[in-house]
């Protein structure tokens, strides 16, 4: 039988890779992964607990024990809906701190893997081409500058009544950027064999567009509609 197939969206934060990752999985009819969201899960529920960000061994086991359940519209962890909570600008800056404990990566791999299945699965995160699904029929970077992901966030932040400064998040943005670049194990970075799509100047369609038009030729002819 013929692995279920993969397509791997990886980039820094604010690239647009949860908006283009889910229309590509709605455009195929696939499974979807927010990769992230673990990790904000993570980093959400060891405040909850009261453990430190920075305490690996009690982290990973809140990681290996998270109660959670996607659904369409929702994230519920232990039972309470917390899509809203875990994109807090501090849980954002907890999910990169809890991220680049090796323990927590660890307890956290099986969960994702258990996110593809059949027609196929988007998945979108750090390390989804290098590490978790290296066998993906199709890897894209995505990017942006980092003004232009800032904005974004901005934006997206003031549309959802949240109040936000520009220079702040551009500051918080680097600092983000920094820490998923420079640690040592599953660092944000192109892996050799992804494609490199900078969505600085493209709008989400055109995006969305490049990347269902990088994977078609390479499907299996069964698990796209
Ligand atoms: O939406 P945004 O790109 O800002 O963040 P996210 O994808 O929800 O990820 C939040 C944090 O989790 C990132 O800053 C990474 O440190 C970490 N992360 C990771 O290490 N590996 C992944 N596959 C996904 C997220
Ligand atoms: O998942 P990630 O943090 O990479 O980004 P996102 O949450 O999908 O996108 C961040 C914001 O940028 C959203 O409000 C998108 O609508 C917006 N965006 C955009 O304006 N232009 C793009 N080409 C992609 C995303």
């Amino acid at each position: 039988t013929q692995a279920v197939p993969v397509i791997d969206i990886d980039g820094p934060s604010a690239s647009g890779k949860g908006t283009v990752a889910a229309r590509v999985a709605a455009a195929l009819g696939w499974n979807y992964l927010d990769s992230g969201a673990l990790y904000r899960l993570t980093a959400l529920a060891a405040q909850r607990a009261g453990v430190a960000w920075n305490d690996e061994p009690r982290v990973a086991a809140v990681a290996a024990g998270l109660d959670v359940v996607f659904g369409v519209d929702s994230i519920l962890l232990a039972g309470e809906e917390v899509g809203e909570a875990i994109r807090s600008e501090e849980i954002s800056s907890g999910a990169s701190q809890v991220a680049a404990l090796p323990a927590v990566r660890t307890a956290l791999l099986f969960r994702q893997r258990a996110f593809r299945r059949a027609p196929g699965l988007v998945a979108d995160g750090r390390d989804m081409a290098s590490v978790v699904f290296t066998d993906a029929v199709s890897k894209v970077f995505l990017t942006a500058s980092v003004e232009a992901r800032a904005e974004r966030r901005y934006k997206q932040l003031i549309s959802k009544g949240i109040a936000a400064k520009l220079q702040p998040l551009l500051q918080e943005m680097r600092e983000r950027d920094e820490r998923d670049r420079g640690r040592s194990v599953a660092p944000l970075l192109q892996s050799a064999d992804a494609r490199l799509l900078d969505t600085t100047e493209l709008s989400i369609e055109a995006a969305v567009a490049q990347v269902l038009a990088w994977a078609r030729p390479l499907l299996p002819a069964q698990t796209c509609r």
